[in-house]
């Protein structure tokens, strides 16, 4: 298939979607894409430091059609903390893409693919660790129209989500930081569709009118969740299964599988709010997966009667309950060097682990190990320098040459000495104390 012209695509923040493909041909279309670190709100006074791709969690719906020769631009932030990259499951080659768009902050990546698989398709971040990137939010759903599009409805919507581990539990006031144990347990705090609890309620719900069909794209980044998805007092007349082409109908909740997707939709009838749940319901109303459809027009008492108020479920849980006077403890101080340890560790899981790894063995070409590290156990003094200012420039660590950007890391004299004793104590390095007015010593 030949393509014909050129154009931008046209990229849309959740819940909206771009304009239908409809039956233009198959073209080259650009996409500009922006990785942000930014912090942004979880719930009612929780916040969180989010990885996006252009600035939304999902990142911005991207609308193609089958034959499509995608040129993809993929920029990195300058003011962002990590190198990223993106994998998109529409892409037929090594990675989905993940490969040639490693991408450190203030630089631009452009690769190009062609799509030829009809469908609606996950993309997400695939820089290690993985789901550690998924978890703070980088993914996005893709959508592959066929030859002629899809048939036209009245509403679009795009709806995604998502499962976050923070340190703090629900509700728990104040900054949030990524939790790697709870993660890798599966023991999520929130649960949420479009990055955030409430994303979809209130004023923020979505919106039809009785007699129209709404075509909802539904998404689930993860990372490790599968979503039960429904819609309270509604069922789905169409279901692209799994997103593909296999169509089943009147599906009451449709599974909705990590790194999956599904195209559902359904003629609204009558009017009220109808509440979409993830219907393993104690995420609905305890974590935050509810959203509403609002839907206005005249009763239709053939279909249903209108005897019951409007909304079937009071959304109780769905919103944070505040719990009074929970502020953040003091940094607790280390009384010897064992607590040191204990206390760097957990520095260290929060703050280098994404790039050093958990046991220290760096990524080969982009971090350097700190295990058995020659260029660390030569000099604490240095080390102290690398953490508090950061370091640029060729080193050789056990051999290999490493160029790349560690950031400054903004943390305490009592944490840097922390992470450091933690970090000469493990992985065979060779067990030295440090204390916090060593590095007072080399702040200037
Ligand atoms: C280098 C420690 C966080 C990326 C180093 C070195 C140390 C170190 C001791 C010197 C080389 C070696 O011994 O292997 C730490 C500690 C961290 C931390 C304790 C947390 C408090 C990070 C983060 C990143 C990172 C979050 C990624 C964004 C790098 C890079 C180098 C490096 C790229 C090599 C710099 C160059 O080529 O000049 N780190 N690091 N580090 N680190 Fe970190
Ligand atoms: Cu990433």
């Amino acid at each position: 298939m030949k393509v014909s012209g050129e154009s931008l695509a046209e990229l849309t923040a959740p819940p909206l979607v771009p304009k239908p493909v409809g039956n233009r041909e198959a073209t080259k279309l650009i996409v500009n894409m922006e990785i942000v670190e930014k912090e942004g709100e979880m719930a009612d006074g929780v916040t969180y430091l989010f990885w996006t791709f252009n600035g939304t969690v999902p990142g911005s719906f991207i609308r193609t059609r089958v034959g499509d020769e995608v040129e993809f631009h993929l920029k990195n932030h300058p003011d962002n903390k990590l190198p990223h990259n993106i994998d998109l499951h529409a892409v037929t080659g090594p990675g989905g893409g993940a490969a040639s768009s490693f991408v450190a902050p203030g630089h631009e990546v452009v690769f190009s693919f062609k799509v030829i698989n009809p469908g609606l398709y996950v993309y997400h971040c695939a820089t290690a660790p993985v789901a550690m990137h998924i978890a703070n939010g980088m993914y996005g759903l893709i959508l592959v129209e066929p030859e002629g599009g899809l048939p036209p409805v009245d509403k679009e919507y795009y709806i995604m989500q998502g499962d976050f581990y923070t340190k703090g539990k629900n509700g728990e006031p104040g900054l949030q930081p990524f939790d790697m144990q709870k993660a890798v347990d599966e023991h999520p705090d929130y649960v949420v569709f479009n990055g955030k609890v409430g994303s979809l309620t209130g004023d923020n719900a979505i919106k039809a009118n009785v007699g129209e069909t709404v075509r909802l794209f539904v998404g689930n980044g993860g990372p490790n969740l599968v979503s039960s998805f429904h819609v309270i007092g509604e069922i789905f007349d169409n279901v692209h299964v799994e997103g593909g082409d296999l169509i089943n109908k009147n599906v009451q909740t449709t599974l909705v599988p990590a790194g999956g997707a599904a195209i559902v939709d359904f003629k609204v009838e009558v009017p009220g709010t109808f509440v979409i749940v993830d219907h393993a319901l104690t995420r609905t109303f305890n974590k935050g997966s509810l959203g509403m459809l609002t839907v206005a027009g005249d009763e239709n008492k053939q279909i249903y009667s209108g005897k019951l108020t409007e909304g079937i479920y009071q959304p109780e849980g769905g919103t944070i309950q505040k719990m009074p006077g929970a502020t953040a403890p003091p940094a607790p101080k280390a009384a010897n060097m064992e607590e040191r340890i204990a206390l760097g560790k957990s520095v260290y899981a929060k703050t280098c682990l994404a790039c050093h790894q958990d046991n220290g063995a760096g990524i080969a070409n982009a971090f350097p190990p700190l295990a058995k590290s020659d260029y660390l156990n030569a000099d604490a003094g240095r080390a102290i320098d690398v953490v508090l200012h950061g370091k640029q420039g060729e080193i050789t660590v056990n051999g290999q040459k490493y160029n790349g950007v560690m950031p400054a890391q903004v943390l305490s004299d009592e944490e840097i000495a922390n992470v450091l004793t933690y970090v000469y104590a493990s992985w065979g390095n060779k067990q030295q104390e440090i204390k916090p007015a060593m590095v007072a010593a080399k702040r200037t």
